[in-house]
């Protein structure tokens, strides 16, 4: 018999807070979809992040209903136990082991959901359900409402209005509680552990996918479940390509290597970048691309404080990247007509830095009702510079192409500036080469 391995109040007490939220109205939250390939072998399954912080529950096919002050208050509904498909696939909690283990009020089978659901709905005045997540319960959403509809009558009820229940769990999971945070920081120390691994691995002849395999060695080693994204294991000029995960190339003498991974544990995912040489020793040229993006990274870093906007550290990040491609000769002409016309963007194509969670780019609202929203304390994100000049960029000085270079940690606002999650990694160059190739 499986036991869930989480503290099950922490789900109840989210759920609380969810619940007065929404007084009068019903929350509804379905797990993702499977992930089928070849009709049948299966990918490992993940579950919904917000399912995930509700209820703490793991397997698909499954739908919470929350309906604040009524009774029962959360009811789930869970595929049945299936003795022949648990031989196959493993253990099931079945809708007993869910009220029982996940401390639930009421658990169904999940083929009962479009029979009970306009029965738990019929007492509430509006949902807060997240459509185009999940299209088979998008289509049973809708003969559930149009049913709920139809049970009204004539009263006056018309159809439930629809509210986004992202938005809602987005505020919620923006900032971290303490607990959350003791998960995060573990994540994020997997993590640096991982790029510290990787770097001792380093050398000329190495494959990408080899260091991939240290990274991904040293999460599951230490507890994680799974990666929180595609490890990028960029070698030369692969690093100019912001989502590369070939991964397949020999990591060459003289070229620099970005790693972008984080591992993930109890569902918190860090999300690192580290740049360096395969060799051990930076060029002059690297050093000095290098160095520029290190500085705007640790500026921007100082600047984080509650009641700053993730606005503002955009705008920083443009601002001083583009004074670096002024003076390394990659763009002319005077700062603002460039970033005026975007002119930036060709070395620079991406944003700052994403809220951090459960997941990698987490759930919540840079701007409310479009103006930027405050930093608040225990707000987690990742600041992430970075400078990437082709190969082919003939209108680049020689000497820089085929640089790309990003530095990458992951910040916790505190009530005075931040802190560093992911600080054991070193990032100074003189610390950079001293690790490696030291394995
Ligand atoms: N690893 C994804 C990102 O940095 O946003
Ligand atoms: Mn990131
Ligand atoms: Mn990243």
């Amino acid at each position: 018999m499986r036991k869930p391995t989480f503290d099950m109040n922490v789900f109840a007490e989210r759920r609380k807070k969810a619940g007065q939220e929404i007084q009068g109205g019903a929350l509804i939250v379905a797990s993702h979809p499977e992930h089928i390939r070849n009709h049948d072998v299966h990918f490992p399954y993940r579950q919904d992040s917000n399912l995930f912080y509700l209820t703490g529950w793991e397997e698909p096919e499954s739908i919470m209903i929350l309906r604040p002050g009524l009774v029962p208050e959360t009811v789930m509904f869970v595929r049945r136990r299936d003795p022949e498909r648990e031989t196959w696939d493993g253990f099931r909690y079945g809708p007993e082991g869910c009220e029982r283990e996940f401390k639930i009020d009421k658990a169904y089978p999940i083929d009962e959901f479009s029979k009970v659901a306009p029965q738990l709905l019929k007492e509430v005045d509006r949902v807060y359900y997240r459509l185009f997540k999940n299209p088979e319960v998008d289509h049973q959403m809708q003969s559930v409402l149009e049913t709920v509809k139809q049970m009204q009558g004539r009263t006056g009820y018309g159809l439930l209005s629809i509210h986004d229940a992202d938005t809602l769990l987005g505020e919620m999971r923006l900032v971290k509680s303490e607990f959350e945070l003791t998960q995060l920081r573990e994540a994020c120390e997997i993590s640096a552990q991982g790029h510290l691994a990787a770097m001792r691995f380093t050398r000329p002849g190495v494959t990408e996918r080899q260091v991939q395999g240290v990274l991904a060695h040293h999460y599951f080693m230490k507890g994680s479940a799974r990666e929180g994204y595609n490890h990028i294991v960029a070698s030369g000029n692969a690093a100019t390509t912001l989502h590369y995960n070939f991964n397949d190339q020999v990591c060459k003498d003289g070229d620099l290597l970005l790693i972008d991974s984080g591992a993930e544990y109890n569902f918190y995912t860090g999300d690192i970048t580290r740049t360096y040489p395969v060799n051990g020793k930076f060029t002059d040229e690297q050093a000095r691309v290098y160095e520029g993006v290190l500085k705007v990274q640790k500026q921007i870093i100082d600047f984080v404080k509650p009641g700053i906007v993730f606005k503002d550290l955009h705008e920083m990040g443009t601002s001083l990247l583009t004074d670096l491609m002024l003076e390394l000769g990659l763009l002319s002409g005077r700062k603002e007509d460039l970033i005026q016309a975007l002119a930036q963007k060709k070395y620079y194509p991406h944003g700052i830095g994403h809220w951090l969670g459960l997941d990698v780019h987490d759930a919540g609202l840079y701007f409310k009702k479009g103006e930027p929203r405050p930093i608040e304390a225990n707000m987690c994100f990742t600041i992430e510079p970075g400078l990437y000049i082709p190969a082919e960029d003939t209108s680049a000085p020689q000497k820089y192409r085929g640089i790309g270079i990003r530095i990458e940690d992951n910040i916790r606002v505190t009530s005075t500036g931040s802190e560093n999650m992911t600080s054991s990694v070193p990032k100074e160059i003189t610390d950079i080469e001293k690790v490696v190739g030291k394995a």
